[in-house]
């Protein structure tokens, strides 16, 4: 019987897959993020560590966990660039992560903030609640049409091309550029040329040395006055302030935003921005898919402490 520790709560049932195989389970009292030293303590004393992305495991906590026992770290999230895998990998502790899970959850908010920064929904909102509206006006909250219109993917792996199905609902033109050609019908080569020709543009890449402000000042002023900017993957890979500026300026019509740059800090100009739709990275949160990551999470703890490799392995 191996000792687990979780960082935070996951919903009910997440944890099952551990306690069906009888380990001992220690979830943390607290539910905020941990801290640094808390985490270096935590990895000294168990076999397995259940985190997640507000969780940075750096090589200080990997240190600490190699010097005695640990030998896995699931993060309950696909995206792991809140682990120093390398080190990881160096110091023999295994890293798992949660694919395939969150795809279609993530793929629905993607479009939402489609749909919500197109069509205006939380500024006109802003204004009904606040008592600011005075009544049906022609010229009110001229928003963008989605339907019928080009969809630009930024990475086109499984959420990418989850969000491109529903497009093809809305009458969509789908394109999609990523590093490699997926010789997939609507490939463009360059990211200039689908951001000069996208409506909406969706990013849906990792965050790594190469996303890291794939979106800036440059790749703004290409997008039409018209178009629309989505990001749910990492807040890094958009800049912000750029942003801010091309929503203050009107050189792009509107933006969607579930992730930032230094979580849970939202920069003030982007707050204050127009026309931007801003909710707090809750893509996949929906019960059942929280629940799912959770598990998967798990059962690659439970494959790496019955000297399985995990199907969810993540390689530096
Ligand atoms: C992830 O899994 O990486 C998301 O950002 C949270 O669901």
């Amino acid at each position: 019987m191996a000792r687990v520790f979780v960082t935070r709560h996951v919903p009910t049932g997440g944890l099952d897959p551990l306690t069906a195989r009888g380990h001992d389970v220690v979830v943390r009292a607290d539910d905020n993020p941990m801290s640094h030293d808390d985490l270096v303590e935590a990895a000294a004393s168990a076999d397995a560590l259940v985190c997640l992305l507000t969780d940075r495991i750096d090589d200080d906590v990997l240190a600490a966990g190699a010097g005695a026992h640990l030998r896995v770290v699931a993060n309950v999230a696909v995206g792991y660039d809140n682990i120093d895998v390398s080190a990881a990998t160096r110091r023999g502790i295994a890293v798992c992560n949660t694919p395939g899970v969150l795809d279609e959850t993530t793929a629905d908010l993607a479009f939402l903030l489609i749909l919500a920064a197109s069509r205006l929904a939380s500024e006109s909102e802003r204004d009904l609640r606040a008592g600011r509206w005075q009544g049906w006006g022609i010229n009110q909250y001229l928003g963008e049409d989605v339907h019928d219109t080009v969809l630009g993917l930024v990475g086109f792996g499984r959420i990418g091309r989850a969000v491109a199905r529903r497009a093809q609902g809305f009458g969509m033109e789908v394109l999609h550029h990523s590093r490699a050609d997926t010789g997939a019908p609507g490939y463009t080569p360059t990211l200039a040329a689908l951001l000069a020709r996208a409506d909406a543009v969706s990013v849906h890449v990792p965050l790594t040395d190469e996303s890291r402000d794939l979106i800036g000042p440059e790749e703004l002023a290409i997008m039409k006055p018209t178009a629309v900017l989505v990001n749910t993957s990492r807040g890094p890979v958009v800049d912000e302030e750029a942003l801010a500026e091309a929503l203050e300026a009107g050189t792009i019509f509107a933006a969607g935003l579930d992730v930032y740059r230094d979580e849970p800090r939202v920069s003030p100009r982007l707050l204050a921005a127009p026309r931007a739709v801003l909710l707090p990275h809750i893509g996949s949160a929906t019960r059942a898919t929280r629940t799912r990551m959770a598990q998967v999470a798990c059962s690659g703890v439970c494959e790496v402490l019955d000297g399985v490799r995990p199907a969810n392995l993540v390689t530096g």
